[in-house]
């Protein structure tokens, strides 16, 4: 057997995953999602930087000990020794957001497709430098986005390139958290710690959140964003980094952008909407009843659209990103390996050698240095009060 893929798949992909040891959040999730639809299975990991912790967390995940690494560096070196019908084909990256652009590069040198969380890295610089190893490599390069793989996220993205709503003139989103309100200084945290250091994660609520709120408004109007107005502020006593942020958006000189993101907001959990208003009708989505679009038209009655797929209002899109019949809830996994298996559907048809159009298919290394723009530019307006900023090119 030869480590060809044939398309449609003849086996399952063989992943990686760095990061999820102990108590952390989203290395689990990658991993779940990832294997969710029998595409692919985690054969090795380096899932601390402790090599100790690492290793210890390999069965937990069902890695073998003899690829539970200690390092990226191990992992790639014993990775590349093994037969090819063995070696891994993707590695997916759950770590503190400074350490995502040295991993990252790492496997993409090795040859190995990336799944990557957000935001791709810290510093402008890092992900240019990224899109330029993506582009000369030819890999395939997936952040992890997961707020487009919902069905009524794909469904409102269909419906407004279909004109359902008419001309876009403005749209809103916000990321809105509170778990940050009472903490208390822990120089030991089970998780996260590294959420509040500066040099680690590069911005606060503004990258943890806002860039998701930034890529939804982008995925689903299809806009193309040029300049932003924002201010930061730090309401934590003692934080050193934003907790709370506003972000005004301009599309060009037509259609306005509003994004709001807290982690200071008392009991509130994981409130990201976005409402989008066209000339014909309006939409509404919520993360937190995410089965659900509204949409509104002036003197009709409102009406709510059920995720369920045989539904003659779902279109393609919406229906293609179900999994289970209407009224038994899909969420946050279901979406997340939606992101997963477009990233398949590019490798399998990058190895028969077609050609994938990625801007359509998930969040790629372009969103992704978008994004890092995104922070960067949002940084530097607050700095100077407001000021407009480009988001299209370095500033
Ligand atoms: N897409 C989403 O919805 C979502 C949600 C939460 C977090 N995130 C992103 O995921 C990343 C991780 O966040 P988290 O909340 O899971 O963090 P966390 O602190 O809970 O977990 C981080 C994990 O990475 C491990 N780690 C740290 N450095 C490492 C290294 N060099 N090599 C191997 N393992 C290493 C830690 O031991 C830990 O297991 C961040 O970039 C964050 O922004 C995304």
């Amino acid at each position: 057997m030869s480590n060809a893929i044939n398309y449609p798949l003849d086996r399952k992909l063989r992943m990686a995953l760095v990061g999820g040891a102990g108590a952390a959040f989203i290395g689990r999730v990658h991993a779940t999602a990832a294997q969710l639809d029998g595409r692919a299975e985690l054969v090795a990991g380096v899932l601390s930087s402790n090599p100790e912790k690492a290793r210890l967390a390999a069965p937990s995940f069902g890695i073998a000990d003899a690829r539970a690494y200690g390092s990226v560096g191990e992992m790639i070196e014993s990775e590349l020794a093994l037969p090819e019908d063995q070696r891994i084909d993707f590695v997916s990256i759950a770590t503190p957001n400074f350490t995502h652009y040295e991993i990252a590069r790492a496997s993409l040198e090795a040859g190995f497709d990336v799944f990557c969380d957000k935001p791709m890295t810290t510093t402008v610089q890092d992900a240019d430098e990224l899109v330029s190893v993506v582009e000369k490599t030819g890999a395939v390069f997936v952040l992890t986005h997961n707020y487009t793989g919902y069905p009524m996220i794909r469904q409102a993205r269909e419906m407004v390139a279909n004109g359902d709503i008419g001309e876009i003139q403005a749209v809103r989103s916000n990321y809105i958290q509170g778990w940050m309100c009472g903490l208390k200084p822990d120089p030991n945290p089970p998780r996260g710690g590294w959420k509040t250091d500066p040099a680690k994660a590069g911005s606060g609520s503004l990258g943890d959140v806002g860039t998701h709120a930034y890529n939804l408004i982008c995925y689903v109007t299809g806009l193309t964003a040029t300049e932003v107005s924002a201010s930061l502020r730090t309401y934590q006593p003692g934080g050193q980094l934003d907790d709370y942020g506003q972000a005004t958006i301009a599309f060009g000189d037509s259609q306005l952008g509003t994004i709001t993101f807290s982690q200071i907001s008392h009991g509130r959990l994981n409130d990201l909407s976005l409402e989008v208003d066209g000339t014909k009708g309006a939409l509404l989505w919520r993360q937190e009843q995410p089965n659900e679009l509204t949409v509104r038209r002036t003197g009709q009655a409102t009406q709510i659209y059920e995720r369920h797929p045989p539904a003659a209002y779902m279109n393609g899109s919406g229906r293609n990103a179900c999994r289970i019949a209407g009224g038994h809830p899909e969420g946050f996994f279901e979406a997340f390996a939606n992101i997963y298996n477009a990233g398949f559907d590019d490798i399998i048809r990058r190895a028969s050698g077609g050609v994938c159009d990625k801007k359509t298919c998930y969040p790629n290394v372009y969103d992704g240095a978008a994004g890092v723009r995104f922070v960067q530019a949002c940084q530097t307006s607050s700095n100077e009060r407001g000021c407009w900023k480009s988001l299209l090119q370095l500033m």
